[in-house]
Parts: structure tokens; sequence; C-alpha cells
């Protein structure tokens, strides 16, 4: 078995990441060299429990194990579910040298990782991503964050995992629509500043890609991951360049917000169809060439990808999505931030971008019509 290792320099928190085919029956040797526990509390959901819960317990028949099955979906990142992680690990008597391991998706990382921030202030945690989404983002920065009342993310810390260690074999089991909503991802690092990636994943890479090919798989994800890794290796915590990772996405919360989280639009569904539209505005702006806007349309066009032409009903209310943009966590002394483009790989980062213009770009896609040849 072949793994490639990505770092995420850190200082003293740096850490690998650990892709490949089968890398999970190598946990536990990654374990002792990166962490020196011998105790695991395993955080998962009742799908990847039930999917992968005998393999993850194989890979740690040597460590003391101490497993927290929790329901799947979104309201897991709430005070709830943080609670009932916070609740188990006081019961079975964890303490800061333990590891605390997020095995799930980006809705489990995101709840492990910030009760592991918290836990007697701040305990050892390893990600074992088991979704695209996660593989190729979430795992990924130390990001963590719940949910509450007033948005998506707001009660969160940055918490940097000791390891993560992808095993691509875990994909084998995903629906389709959440591999193509990890997929979005994985084009996200092409278009802010690797273009030659971007061109292979139009080629071949990118369907490959979608049908789970091992190789494919393997590169696409170690190519997310160092271009992640770098970004987050210059501004940990956002206070610059980390917004470009954002790419599409004030336009795909604005579109998440209108659909309600109810399962109706995945995250990356929306990032797939943000992108589409972050490029089309950028043309319209005169910042792009329409050839760009255009190429990337039809990428995600052709390998199913959710589009802005896709996005219906959710557009409907023009008003409705800029207040949303409003709320954006990027926006500074009041003006809206979008990360635009001027090219395929030459995303940058726009902090006053004209409110009447976009809400012009969005009543005239709001009624249906396509400015794209
Ligand atoms: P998710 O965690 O809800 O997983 C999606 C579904 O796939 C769930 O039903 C899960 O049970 C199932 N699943 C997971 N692994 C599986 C497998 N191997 N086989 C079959 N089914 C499997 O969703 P997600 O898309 O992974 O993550 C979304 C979350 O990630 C959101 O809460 C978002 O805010 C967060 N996120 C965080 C960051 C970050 O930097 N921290 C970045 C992007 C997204
Ligand atoms: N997913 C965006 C970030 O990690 O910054």
């Amino acid at each position: 078995m072949t793994a490639d290792t990505v770092q995420v320099e850190l200082g003293p928190r740096s850490y690998d990441i650990v892709i490949g085919a089968g890398t999970l029956s190598r946990l536990g040797d990654h374990l002792r060299a990166t962490t020196g526990s011998d105790r695991v509390a395993v955080v998962t959901d009742e799908t990847v429990h039930a999917l992968h819960g005998a393999s993850i317990a194989s890979a740690l028949s040597d460590f003391r194990t101490h497993v927290i099955v929790r329901p799947e979906g979104e309201a897991q990142k709430s005070m709830e579910g943080l609670d009932a992680v916070l609740d188990s690990l006081f019961r079975a008597g964890f303490d800061r040298s333990d590891t605390i391991l997020a095995f799930g998706g980006g809705v489990i990382g995101d709840l492990t990782g910030f009760a592991a921030s918290v836990f007697k202030r701040g305990a050892t945690f390893v990600q074992v991503p088991t979704t695209l989404l996660a593989q190729v983002d979430s795992s990924v920065g130390g990001k963590t964050a719940i949910n509450n009342a007033y948005g998506k993310n707001l009660v969160g810390a940055f918490h940097q995992p000791r390891l993560v260690l992808i095993d691509t074999d875990l994909l084998q089991t995903l629906p389709e629509r959440q591999v193509k909503a990890g997929y979005a991802e994985i084009v996200k690092y092409g278009l802010i500043d690797r273009p030659e990636f971007f061109m292979a994943l139009d080629d071949e890479l990118g369907a490959d890609v979608l049908a789970l090919e091992p190789a494919a798989l393997r590169e696409a994800i170690s190519v997310s991951c160092t271009a992640k890794a770098a970004v987050v290796a210059q501004d940990e915590r956002e206070s610059g360049t980390r917004a470009l990772l954002n790419l599409g996405h004030t336009f795909a919360h604005a579109l998440e917000l209108q659909a309600g989280y109810d399962g109706g639009l995945l995250h990356g569904e929306a990032v797939s169809a943000g992108m589409d539209m972050a490029f089309e505005f950028s043309h319209r702006l005169g910042l792009c060439p329409a050839q760009e806007a255009s190429r990337i349309h039809r990428h995600l066009s052709r390998l199913g990808m959710p589009t802005r032409a896709d996005m219906g009903l959710f557009l409907s209310d023009p008003a409705a999505l800029i207040d949303h943009m409003r709320q954006d966590k990027k926006n500074e002394g009041g003006r809206l931030t979008l990360i635009l483009a001027r090219g395929i790989g030459q995303s940058f980062i726009d902090r006053s971008v004209s409110e009447p213009d976009l809400l012009d770009y969005l009543k005239d896609i709001a009624a249906p019509m396509d400015i794209r040849s």
C-alpha cells in the first residue's frame, strides 16, 4: 500500500495528512507516532458506524477505545450535539492526554473538533474523514464549529488536528450526490490558483474522480490538500488570503439559506453553482474573459454538477440573497466582500463589491436568461 503525505506547516502545530487507499489499516501506527495516547474516543455518526465501524475498531484493536455514535445530519452541530459528546467523554473518564478522533463527514469533524477544543481547555484531536468533501476540505485547517439560531458555524474555534488520515476506500460507499458535493471543492482549488489542475480535471481526471477511480482520487485529493495546506500555512486564522478558499461560497451560503438546511440543497451543490455565478459575475464586471467563465460552466454541466441554471426558485428573491450576503463573515466595514476572478486560476479577494452591480446581476438571473455563449 502506498500513500502520499502532505504536511500542514504550522510550526509546533504542524501535522501530516496521509492519503491513500487502505490507509485506515495503518491508523494505529500513525496514532502511536503522532499522539502517544493509548486511549481513543471515536466520534462518528450512525451511517458511518454501520458501514465502517468494524474497520476502525479493527484498526484500533491495540488501543482502549470509546465509541460515541451520534445521529447524522447538520442538526448535530448544535449545543445539544456538543453537550452529548462532552458528556460521554466525561462519563468515560477521558483526559487531555487521550485522543479524540472524528470518524465521519464534515458534520462529525466540525462537531468533534469543537468538542476537542473545549474539552478540559483543549484535547488532542485527530481527523479520519469519510466524505469526499471532508477529505479535501473540512478535515484540514483547524476550523471547528457548531451552528446557532443566528447562523451556521458562528460558535467555534481554530483547533488543529494532530493528524489527518484519509482512506480513499471509505468513499466507495458514499452516495453519488455526496461525491459530487465533494467534487465541487476539488474544482475550487483549480479555479483559485491552479489552472493546470483545473485543465487536468476538465480533461479526464474529474470524470475519473466522480467514478471513484482509486488513482484519480488519490491524485485529486493530494493536490487539493496540498493547495489547502499552503493557504492555511500562510493565513491560519483568516486575516487575509484564507478567504480565497471561499470562492463561490458567498453565493452558496445565500442559496443555502434560501433553500433551508433540510437536505434540499447540499453545501457542495451550492458551492458548485456559486462558483459558476462568481465567474459569470466576474465576466459581467469585465474582469474575466467570457470563454473562461463558459469553460467552467461547461465543465460543471458535462459532469452533472449543479450550476446557476439549476438553482431555480432559490434565485427568485434577489433582495433576500443580498440580505444574506450582507451577513457574510468576510465583510468588513459594511462593504460586501466576494472572491472574484480574472480567469481560471486567477481568483482574488474583492473587498468593495458594488451592491447595485450585484443586485442587477441577481435580478437578471432571477428572470430566466443566460448571458453566456
Ligand atoms: P456530512 O458530514 O453530513 O456527511 C454527509 C452524509 O454522508 C451523512 O449522511 C453521512 O452519514 C454520510 N456519510 C459519511 N461518510 C460516508 C461514507 N463513507 N459512506 C456513506 N455515507 C457516508 O456532510 P459533509 O458534506 O461531509 O460535511 C458538511 C459539513 O462540513 C457542514 O456542516 C459544513 O459546514 C462543514 N464544513 C466545514 C469546513 C471546515 O473547514 N471546517 C469546510 C467545509 C464544510
Ligand atoms: N473551508 C474554508 C476554510 O477552511 O477556510
